[in-house]
């Protein structure tokens, strides 16, 4: 099983959008995908509830609840995705103990994310997210900016940036992500594109931690 984890220092920066739209995108491609939700919040649950249909399948645990039930879900899933609390929250260092891959929202302020990931003995990689949408040849020059300030940490840049785009918001409403939302949106398009390069980070194995930055 691989995991992927949304870790931020700071709430609403993204990590329950990722990780809804993460487990859709896999549960698409005919991943086998469980998403935990240990953010008490339970925002992903309650998506799930709201949503007509029976995958992604999300359930909500506490910490403990999911260390006990790691190796079960471990034998029945290919994909599990963890929405978690901010991370300043108890508890967000035995997480990242815990999970191969670390992802982590944050509006620019990714230093203690950062930190936490590397001290854990993680490696990590970052995806922008709620960023200006490009243009219509290239990304933004504050996107740009944004990649090379962050070459300082010396973690991969997913080559997708999430733009900040209604319909993120929208199609949760009633329980969709945006693949199914605007099928041939952009939105969706890019959610498509972050998916099959995380795919890709995760199979090479050696990538263990992704860290996603709103700016
Ligand atoms: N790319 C985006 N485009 C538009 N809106 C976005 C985008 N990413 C996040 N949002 C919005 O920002 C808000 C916070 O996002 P989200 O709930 O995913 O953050 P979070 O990190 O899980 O927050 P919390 O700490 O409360 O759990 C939500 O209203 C969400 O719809
Ligand atoms: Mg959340």
């Amino acid at each position: 099983m691989k995991t992927i984890t949304l870790l931020a220092q700071k709430g609403g920066t993204g990590e329950t959008i990722l990780s809804i739209h993460l487990a859709t995108a896999a549960a698409n491609r005919r991943y086998s995908v469980l998403t935990v939700d240990i953010d008490p919040q339970g925002s992903s649950f309650f998506w799930s509830q709201r949503r007509q249909r029976g995958f992604p399948g999300v359930v909500k645990y506490s910490i403990r609840e999911l260390r006990k039930n790691m190796a079960t879900i471990a034998r029945e899933v290919d994909l599990m995705i963890l929405d978690t609390p901010s991370h300043s929250s108890r508890g967000a260092g035995d997480v990242v103990s815990l999970l191969d891959f670390v992802l982590i929202p944050s509006r620019l302020t990714i230093h203690d994310s950062v930190k936490l990931v590397c001290e854990k003995g993680k490696s990590g990689a970052i995806v922008l997210n709620c960023c200006p949408p490009p243009g219509l040849f290239d990304e933004t020059a504050l996107v740009r900016e944004a990649c090379l300030a962050l070459e300082v940490y010396k973690m991969p840049v997913s080559p997708v940036a999430i733009s900040q785009r209604a319909a993120f918001s929208l199609a949760l409403i009633d329980g969709r992500a945006v693949t199914e939302f605007e099928k041939k949106g952009k939105a969706a398009g890019e959610i498509k594109t972050l998916w099959g390069w995380i795919k890709k980070e995760l199979a090479n194995g050696e990538q263990s931690s992704i860290n996603v930055v709103a700016c």
